[in-house]
């Protein structure tokens, strides 16, 4: 792959790699994705392939509703990737490692893992954006146990994933529940 001094491919200008599980893709992950396109030209959406994480939806699932998402945005490649991350990025002409903070709660994990990957590859930098104000509660791990409990998490969500939940769980997530308390 022909890169410039600044690493830049010369067909596809400044790539950025987004690797995470995905399960499902949140309006978090793609809030990320929106404000990267403002600064990388494309921007690899890698969907880790990771069974011990025991995840909801296969990787195939997860690969389907990502590039269904990202239909019309052709600045978004969409790839899922066994083993290190590191090895896969090295596939690809990305640059840098993109992940969304959302907390100081995220900061130790990111922190472990963006050091442990540059030991591993001491060029690979990671680049933090932070999470906008409106999705900085949301995770995948909250959504899937809001929806399971028949929450709903419209506008959270892609309106696909909602479908998706909804099938895996077999409960109407729209339904809300009034509660008295007088009951
Ligand atoms: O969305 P997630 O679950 O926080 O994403 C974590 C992910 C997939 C980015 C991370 O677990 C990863 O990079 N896995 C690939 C294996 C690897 O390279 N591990 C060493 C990095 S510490």
């Amino acid at each position: 792959m022909k890169k410039n001094k600044k690493g830049e491919d010369k067909n596809m200008g400044k790539v950025a790699i987004y690797p995470g599980s995905f399960d499902p893709i949140t309006y978090g992950h793609v809030d990320i994705v929106e404000r990267a396109l403002e600064i990388f030209d494309k921007v690899i959406v890698a969907i880790a392939v990771n069974e011990e994480k025991r995840p909801l939806f296969s990787v195939e699932e997860r690969l389907q509703m990502v590039k269904t998402f990202f239909k019309d945005t052709p600045k978004v490649i969409v790839d899922s990737f066994k083993g290190l991350l590191v090895d896969y990025v090295a596939k690809t002409n990305a640059i840098v490692i993109l992940r969304g903070l959302r907390a100081t709660s995220d900061f130790e994990y990111e922190f472990h893992m963006a050091s442990m990957n540059r030991s591993l590859d001491t060029h690979l930098d990671t680049l933090f954006m932070m999470t906008s104000k409106d999705y900085f509660f949301v995770s995948s791990r909250t959504i899937k146990e809001v929806a399971r409990l028949g929450g709903g998490v419209q506008g959270l969500v892609p309106d696909l994933v909602v479908r998706r939940l909804k099938e895996k769980f077999k409960l109407p997530v729209t339904k809300k529940k009034q509660i008295r308390w007088d009951d």
